[in-house]
């Protein structure tokens, strides 16, 4: 096999690359280890910056996310038994989109398909070879049988669990990484969301995220320990958690739970996120904890940049926007890494914090929510940074 751009994974990075390329006049395959069924039914964040949600439109894919999604205008902090919001809308004149990851990931896969593009589900022992020369490989076996692409660059879109960022030789790429002494239990219930936008509790007890996927499904999170047994979690003690941790601002409704797991929380960036003719995006390249939204989010604008470099230098033979890919999208991760981290210090129960910490936390939520200037700085990094 031949093509342009060889793409590991079929998440919404290496989806929404192979799409952005194709309309560029790009030819791209994606190879993807798991199936089709198990990639649109990964449940995820389900919340997009305000761009993403115009760039999916803008290219043609955001028709179901204009009748199925939610428009946010601002979120609720909830502390000291009272919410406050935020308004994105008044603040910076920006909203966010509450639509599913695998929706995207449903809607892209759908598109792909149907404009002839090609997605090899359930391959084994994917490899990425020879991308220090100019015809990098990757090699993969398909109902039983070996296969080669032969491409001009290779896409790294596998998460950060996949094979392409080890395949980089030891001593290229530098990780700064962040491990949180906590992670997420998260479930999906048919319930009424206790409010109509999210809610992000502070409480002694822990944090608690309430959001959702419709009028009558919840998407609800308690901090827990990283490596937490879901054994340990009836659905009773959940719900118990979960309206504790409300501290009685709203009222909560309990409902069947139709889906429930655990997330261990950390921040992770490879810099460069590029090395010779391999260019990573996505989780492959940085993780974030899920405090701030962000990791779709990211993702995206990743794969926008990756998208406008290859496409110049298709056009022009120009490697300029390649060679400054790394540099161009580490300035967005940073920025983002920082508003993910700060989020979650403000908002967990942290088991390394003293009395001092405790307390300047609490300062800190109580600034931003009582002051316009700290409100609106919370507000421009969560519906998304513009870009420079
Ligand atoms: C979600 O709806 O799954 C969600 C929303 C906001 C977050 C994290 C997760 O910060």
């Amino acid at each position: 096999m031949r093509t342009q751009i060889g793409i590991v994974g079929a998440g919404p990075a290496g989806l929404m690359l192979s799409h952005l390329l194709h309309l560029d006049g790009v030819d791209s395959i994606i190879v993807e280890n798991r199936s089709r069924a198990y990639c649109e039914a990964r449940v995820r964040a389900g919340l997009m910056e305000h761009w993403v949600a115009e760039l999916l439109v803008a290219t043609g894919v955001g028709d179901r996310m204009k009748r199925e999604s939610m428009v946010h205008d601002g979120i609720y902090i909830a502390f000291n038994g009272r919410a406050h919001h935020i308004n994105f809308s008044k603040l910076v004149n920006k909203h966010v989109v509450v639509y599913d990851q695998k929706e995207v990931v449903s809607d892209l896969i759908a598109r792909r398909l149907a404009d002839g593009g090609e997605i090899h589900f359930e391959v084994e022992d994917t490899g990425v070879h020879q991308f220090n020369s100019d015809r990098p490989k990757i090699r993969f076996c398909s109902l039983g049988q070996t296969q080669e692409i032969e491409c001009d660059f290779i896409a790294g879109c596998d998460g950060f669990h996949g094979v392409t960022r080890p395949s980089v030789p030891a001593g290229a790429l530098t990780g700064f990484d962040r491990v949180y002494p906590f992670g997420w239990l998260g479930i999906l219930a048919q319930s009424p969301p206790p409010e109509k936008e999210l809610i992000y509790a502070y409480h002694p007890r822990g944090f608690a995220l309430y959001s959702m996927r419709g009028p009558g499904l919840s998407r609800l999170y308690i901090q827990c320990a990283p490596e937490e047994d879901i054994n340990n979690w009836p659905d009773s003690r959940i719900w118990e958690e979960l309206r504790a941790r409300l501290g009685g601002v709203r009222e909560l409704t309990e409902g069947e739970i139709v889906q429930k797991g655990v997330t261990p929380m950390r921040s992770y960036v490879t810099e460069p996120m590029q090395h010779a003719r391999l260019f990573l995006a996505g989780d492959a390249a940085h993780i974030v904890p899920p405090t701030g939204a962000k990791g779709m989010n990211l993702a995206m604008a990743d794969v926008r940049a990756l998208a406008n470099a290859f496409a110049e230098f298709y056009r022009t033979r120009r490697t300029q926007l390649l060679d400054a890919y790394s540099s161009t999208c580490l300035r967005r991760v940073w920025k983002a890494q920082r508003f993910s981290w700060w989020m979650t210090q403000m908002l967990h129960q942290d088991p390394s914090h003293s009395p001092f910490d405790r307390r300047r936390q609490m300062a800190e939520i109580d600034y931003i929510t009582s002051s316009e200037t700290g409100a609106r700085s919370l507000a421009e990094n969560y519906v998304g940074l513009p870009f420079d």
